[in-house]
């Protein structure tokens, strides 16, 4: 698919995000690394590449259970939105902070091996068929592969050449990452040594994660029943003239409780959706139909116009609304729809298209 994407914007926000992040990753590593060794003698007792790896690593556990709970809690309190906003930034540092803690990992425990340290890393254990033995690295590998991956295709540039369902598809496997990195810590450091705070970060964060992804389910299915249970009382409000609307394009309005509402046009026919964005709450409104798809210019999830709902297997929707049009101007019920909700585009009667250019040899 050629799409050509708005990129979202360089700005003060996205630096000040990063600034912190970066100020809180510096934080981390000097408080594990100089108090660390003082509040726990477990660590004290260890040289320091072996404090530096397990830095690393409870960071970046950290950092992606962190990078897990933004989605959920955005969509319990909109307080969090503004953490969604560059949340590609914090699982690309994720995925850096990771690789850091494999760095030390295979300078330290496998250097003095005979064998090259990656040869090491795959061979040294088999005990595929002992808990306790269990070659967990191999589970910390699987997830960094996954993080690198993600890490490198989070560029706009992906999302154009991949295609948007491709992309999500492939960007869902940080839930695989996170899965494998839960098992690489229970199998062994938590085996090793039942490590009270890295239980606490593993399990504690896996039950967190459990928890905020279910109270999100259900307030939006919550939200659906309340938005279905409304009468349409309120009058019908103006969004603009017809004449305003590119083909493939959408004018945009607002509702007096302040939804904003996009009307697209497209082969001929008007559909009203929220202006808001599932992923991430992009404008949908500034984007375009794609391929007869509504597609958010930010990173392109795309929506059908009939009935607000990505198509299958995603299952991301927006809300629609009822949309009219009285002589050229364009009015939609502020009402939304249940969620879901099949609404065929309303038909442009022909006397308001523009003219068909007549092919020339014709009469
Ligand atoms: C090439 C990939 C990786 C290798 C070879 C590797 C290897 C190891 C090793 C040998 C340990 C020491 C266990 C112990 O002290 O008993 C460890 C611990 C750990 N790893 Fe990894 N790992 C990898 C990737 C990852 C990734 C991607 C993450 C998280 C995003 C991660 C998170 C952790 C954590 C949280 C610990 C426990 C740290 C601690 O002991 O306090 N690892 N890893
Ligand atoms: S905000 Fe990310 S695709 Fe819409």
């Amino acid at each position: 698919m050629s799409v050509s994407y708005k990129p979202v914007i360089w700005n003060r926000s996205k630096m000040i995000y990063d600034g912190v992040l970066l100020a809180g990753i510096a934080i981390y590593i000097l408080i594990f690394l100089k108090v660390g060794p003082v509040l726990s003698p477990a660590l004290r007792d260890v040289d320091l590449p072996t404090q530096r790896m397990r830095a690393f690593g409870s960071l970046a556990l950290l950092m992606l259970t962190i990078v897990l709970a933004i989605g959920p809690l955005a969509r319990i309190d909109t307080r969090f939105i503004p953490l969604l906003y560059n949340r590609r930034h914090f699982g690309v540092m994720t995925a850096i902070v990771a690789a850091t803690h494999a760095y030390y990992v295979l300078g330290w425990y496998f250097s003095y091996s005979p064998t090259p340290q990656l040869t090491a890393l795959f061979t040294s254990n088999t005990s595929f068929t002992s808990v306790a033995g269990f070659p967990f690295e191999l589970f910390g590998v699987f997830a960094l592969i996954i993080l690198a991956v993600l890490a490198v295709t989070s560029h706009d540039f992906w999302l154009s050449f991949l295609t948007p369902p491709l992309w999500k598809a492939i960007h869902m496997s940080v839930y695989l990452a996170y899965a494998s990195i839960i098992l690489h810590v229970a199998l062994g450091a938590l085996l090793d040594r039942r490590d009270l705070a890295l239980g606490f970060l593993s399990l504690g964060g896996l039950t967190l994660l459990c928890v905020l992804h279910l109270m999100a389910g259900r307030r939006e299915t919550a939200s659906d029943h309340a938005a279905s249970a409304k009468a349409p009382e309120e009058p019908w409000i103006v969004v603009g003239d017809l004449s305003e609307i590119a083909e493939g394009r959408a004018i945009i309005g607002a509702s007096p409780g302040g939804e904003r509402i996009a009307v697209f046009r497209s082969k001929g026919g008007l559909s009203a959706v929220s202006n808001v964005c599932s992923h991430q709450n992009g404008p949908i409104g500034e984007g375009k139909v794609v391929l007869g798809f509504i597609t958010c210019p930010w990173h392109g999830y795309q929506y059908r116009p009939e009935d607000g709902c990505s198509p299958p297997p995603f299952r991301e929707r927006i809300r629609k609304y009822r949309v009219r049009l009285q002589g050229s101007t364009v009015v939609v019920d502020p009402q939304p729809l249940p969620l879901g909700t099949k609404l065929d585009p309303v038909a442009i009667p022909a006397e308001l298209l523009p003219p068909t250019p007549k092919k020339e040899g014709t009469a």
